[in-house]
C-alpha cells in the first residue's frame, strides 16, 4: 500500500480553445471532444457499461450502484452518469468514485463546465461542493439528490491501493496510454481487480494493447468494439475472474479485516443520541436503512453534545500524521454537511461559518505554527497565516497576536446538528431508553434496560454511548477515559462585535443571543457534575491571556464568579486521541488468535479477524466531536452496508476498535 498522505498537489495546467474547451499542458491532450463530448461520454462510458439497463433494474428495489473512474478531470462523466440515473432510475442511489492527480482549480472547473448548458443544474451543484484541493480522499454528498462523490486527489494508484469499496462499472479515462503511460500500470489493473464487484464491467475510449492485456490480467473478458465517431476501436469488458484475495486487507494486518455483512433487513439500532449516534443514524438512514436511536435521557444531545456552542475546528500538525489527516478530512466533511443539514441563512442561530483563529498565544505555539507554514503548506481556503493586524480585522476586536486562520471553521449548536440528523424519516428516536446490557440469542442482539426488560432487538447494533460503553460486557475492554470539561457563559454584551472564534488554550466564539460561551476546562479523574467557580475562573483567565482587550470589553473583572452559569460535560477520550469506529472485536478470539504477537510482532498471522457479528461502535470522539462524528458516521455506514469507504484504508485501520488489543499484545501488556 502506498502512502496517500505524502503527495503534494498541483492543479491542472490548462490552455483553452477559442470555443472555451480545456486542453491539458501536462499531458498535451484534450479533456473532451469539442464537437460532441457529451455524446462521446454517452457512447463510450454509459452505453458500453449498459448503465441505463442496469440502473433501471436496481430502481425498483431502491438499490445502489457504484461507478469507479480514473481521471475525474472536469467531472463531465460524473455529471452525465448522474443525469442518466435521474432519467431512468431516480430511486437508485448513485456512488461515484474517482481519482484525479491534477485537479482543476475551481474557476477552471466552472469555465469548463460552462461549455455544457444542458448540464448546468448538475454542474452548479458540483461547483458549489467542489472540495478544497488537498491530497487524499474527499467524501462529497449531495444529500437531497441521493448521490455521493468520493474523490481522491492524487495519483490513481495511490488512491485505489488505499481504498475499499466494490465497483460495479469502471470508466477508464485518464488520457491515452501513449500520452500517459505510467497511469495504466499493472499495479493499477491489480487494484481494479481487487475492487471489482461481482458482475463488474468496464469501458474505455482506448484500444491500446497495454490496456487490453492489463484488463485481461485483471480478470475481465475484454472486447474490442467500434470506437466513438471516427475512432476505429475502443475496449469494453466484463469481470469473469473475481479477485482471488481472501479479503480486502493486506495480509500484514489480518486483524483489521472487514466484517461479514449482516442486516439483510436493513434495520439497525443505535445506543446513544449524541453526535456520534445521530451521525451514524443519519448516514445509514440516508442510504435507506431504518434506524432506531435509543437514548437514556429524556432528550437527545444531553451528554457531551449538549453545549450551546461547539467549535468546528482542526489543528493541523506541522508534519503530516494520521491524526492530522483524519481530523482534516472530518473538518472538511462536517463543514460541507452543515449548510445541507442546518440551512444557510435564516437558521443562523444554530451555526455560523465565522472561521476559527488559532492564535499564536505562546512561544511554543508560535514555533509550531511557523513549522506548519513551512512544512505543511495548505491552500488558503483551508488555512493561512495572519499578522496581529489581520487577526484583529478578522476578529473585529484588537488582538496582540497573529496566528492561523481557518476560514471554513464554524460554531455550531451540537444539539441542532443532532436534531437535523435525526429529522430523517427513516430515523425513530426513543428517549428514556437506557440500556444496561446487550445479549445475543439466535443471531439477534437483545437490548436490555435497567429493569431487565428487553426493549429492542436487531441484527445490527451500533454502540454510541461514549464512555458508558464500558458497562457492556462486549466493549468493557476499551481504553476510554472520561475527561470532565466546563464551559462558562458570559452574559449579554451585545455591542461586542467578535466576528470569529478565537482559540488558544481555551476558546470564545461570537455571541449567541448576546451571550458569549467560553470553553473549556480539562479535568481527568473528576466526576463532579456541578459547575465549579474555580473552573469559571480558569476559563476567564485563559481568554484574558489570549485576548486582553476583549476581556476588558466584556468586563470580566466585574463578573461575579459564584453566579456565572455554564455547563459540565464529559469527553470520552482514547489513548491516541482518535475515535474508535468500526466493528466490535470478539475480544476472547482476538486474544487467542493474535497471542503469538506477544513473542514476535513481525510474524505473518493469516487469521482473519473475528468480530461480534453485527455489533459496531463509534465512540472516543474526545474534544473534537463536531469534526469527527459526521465522518465517523459515514465510515460506519460503509462497514455496515459494505459500500464505498469515505477515508483511506490506513485511516480505517487507525480508527479500528481492535487496535489497542493488537498494540497491547505487541507490547506484551495483555
Ligand atoms: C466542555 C466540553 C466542550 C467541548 N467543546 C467542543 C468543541 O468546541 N468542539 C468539538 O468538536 N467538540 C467539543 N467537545 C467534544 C464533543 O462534545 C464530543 O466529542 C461529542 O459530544 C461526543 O459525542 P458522543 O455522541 O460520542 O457523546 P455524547 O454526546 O456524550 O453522547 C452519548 C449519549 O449516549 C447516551 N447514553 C449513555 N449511556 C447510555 C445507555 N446505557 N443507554 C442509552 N443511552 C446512553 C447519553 O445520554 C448521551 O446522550 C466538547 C466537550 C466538552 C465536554
Ligand atoms: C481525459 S481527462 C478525464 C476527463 C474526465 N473523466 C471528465 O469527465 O472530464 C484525464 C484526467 O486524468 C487525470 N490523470 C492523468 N493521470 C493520472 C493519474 N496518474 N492519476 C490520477 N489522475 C490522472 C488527468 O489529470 C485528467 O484530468
Amino acid at each position: 500500500m502506498t502512502d496517500s498522505g505524502s503527495e503534494r498537489l498541483s492543479t491542472a495546467n490548462l490552455t483553452w480553445s477559442d470555443e472555451g474547451t480545456p486542453f491539458s499542458r501536462q499531458f498535451s491532450d484534450i479533456y473532451f471532444s469539442r464537437e460532441n463530448g457529451i455524446r462521446e461520454t454517452d457512447y463510450v462510458f454509459l452505453e458500453h457499461n449498459q448503465l441505463a439497463h442496469r440502473l433501471k433494474k436496481l430502481d425498483c428495489e431502491s438499490g445502489d450502484f457504484t461507478i469507479g473512474e480514473t481521471g475525474f478531470g472536469t467531472g463531465l462523466n460524473f455529471l452525465c452518469a448522474w443525469q442518466l440515473r435521474d432519467q431512468v432510475a431516480p430511486n437508485c442511489y448513485l456512488n461515484f468514485v474517482s481519482v484525479e492527480k491534477y485537479p482543476l482549480a475551481k474557476d477552471d472547473l466552472s469555465k469548463a463546465l460552462g461549455f455544457w448548458p444542458e448540464l448546468s443544474d448538475y454542474a452548479d451543484l458540483l461547483i458549489a461542493r467542489y472540495p478544497i484541493l488537498t491530497p487524499g480522499w474527499h467524501r462529497i454528498r449531495f444529500l437531497q439528490q441521493r448521490v455521493d462523490l468520493t474523490l481522491f486527489l492524487g495519483d490513481a494508484l495511490n488512491g485505489y491501493s488505499n481504498f475499499q469499496g466494490k465497483i460495479d462499472a469502471w470508466f477508464l479515462d485518464g488520457f491515452a496510454p501513449a500520452k500517459n503511460q505510467p497511469m495504466w500500470s499493472p499495479l493499477l489493473f491489480n487494484e481494479i481487480n481487487r475492487l471489482s464487484a461481482t458482475g463488474a464491467s468496464f469501458s474505455t475510449f482506448t484500444a491500446a494493447a497495454q490496456v487490453r492485456e492489463g484488463m485481461k490480467k485483471a480478470g475481465f473478458k475484454v472486447e474490442r468494439v467500434k470506437g466513438f465517431a471516427n475512432k476505429r476501436h475502443m475496449l469494453r469488458g466484463d469481470l469473469i475472474e473475481p479477485s482471488q484475495q481472501l479479503s480486502d486487507y493486506s495480509a500484514s494486518a489480518p486483524w483489521f479485516n472487514l466484517p461479514k455483512q449482516t442486516g439483510k433487513t436493513r434495520t439497525a439500532i443505535v445506543i446513544g443520541a449524541g453526535m456520534a449516534g445521530t451521525s451514524a443514524a443519519h448516514s445509514l438512514a440516508s442510504r435507506g436503512w431504518q434506524v432506531t436511536l435509543l437514548e437514556q435521557s429524556n432528550k437527545i444531545a444531553d451528554g457531551a453534545s449538549g453545549n450551546r456552542q461547539g467549535i468546528l475546528y482542526c489543528k493541523l500538525s506541522s508534519e503530516r500524521s494520521i491524526q492530522s489527516d483524519f481530523y482534516q478530512a472530518g473538518y472538511l466533511y462536517t463543514s460541507q454537511q452543515l449548510p445541507q443539514l442546518l440551512g444557510t441563512d435564516q437558521e443562523k442561530i444554530y451555526w455560523q461559518k465565522c472561521g476559527v483563529l488559532q492564535l499564536a498565544y505562546n512561544s511554543q505555539e508560535t514555533e509550531r505554527q511557523s513549522r506548519f507554514i513551512v512544512y505543511n503548506p495548505q491552500p488558503e481556503t483551508l488555512v493561512y497565516p495572519v499578522s496581529p493586524q489581520q487577526a484583529s480585522t478578522i476578529a473585529g476586536v484588537e488582538l496582540d497576536e497573529g496566528g492561523l486562520f481557518y476560514p471554513e471553521g464554524a460554531w455550531v449548536t451540537p444539539a441542532a446538528l443532532c436534531q437535523a440528523q435525526t429529522a430523517h424519516p427513516n430515523v425513530t428516536v426513543r428517549c428514556g431508553s437506557g440500556i444496561a446490557r446487550i445479549e445475543r440469542a439466535r443471531e439477534i442482539w437483545k437490548l436490555v434496560d435497567r429493569k431487565d426488560n428487553v426493549i429492542a432487538e436487531s441484527e445490527v447494533v451500533i454502540i454510541a454511548n461514549a464512555h458508558d460503553a464500558l458497562r457492556f460486557e462486549q466493549t468493557k475492554f476499551l481504553p476510554f477515559k472520561a475527561i470532565r470539561g466546563q464551559t462558562t457563559e458570559v452574559p449579554g454584551k451585545k455591542q461586542i462585535p467578535l466576528k470569529t472564534v478565537l482559540c488558544g488554550k481555551g476558546y470564545i466564539g461570537p455571541a449567541i443571543d448576546g451571550d458569549h460561551h467560553i470553553g473549556a476546562t480539562f479535568n481527568l479523574r473528576c466526576n463532579d457534575n456541578e459547575c465549579r467557580p474555580k473552573d469559571h475562573r480558569t476559563n476567564l483567565d485563559e481568554i484574558t491571556e489570549l485576548a486582553p482587550e476583549l476581556a476588558k470589553k466584556l468586563a470580566f473583572e466585574q463578573l461575579d464568579i459564584e453566579k456565572l452559569s455554564g455547563r459540565v460535560g464529559f469527553r470520552c477520550a482514547s489513548p491516541d486521541y482518535l475515535p474508535l469506529v468500526g466493528p466490535v472485536p470478539d475480544y476472547a478470539a482476538f486474544m487467542q488468535d493474535y497471542a503469538p504477537l506477544r513473542k514476535d510482532a513481525s510474524q505473518k498471522l493469516m487469521i482473519p479477524a473475528r468480530y461480534l457479528p453485527g455489533l459496531y461502535i463509534t465512540a472516543g470522539h474526545g474534544s473534537k466531536g463536531l469534526t469527527s462524528c459526521p465522518l465517523a458516521g459515514e465510515l460506519l455506514a460503509a462497514y455496515i452496508s459494505q459500500s464505498v469507504f469515505p477515508v483511506a484504508t490506513n485511516l480505517t485501520h487507525a480508527l479500528h476498535p481492535g487496535r489497542f488489543i493488537i498494540r497491547d499484545l505487541i507490547r506484551n501488556k495483555r
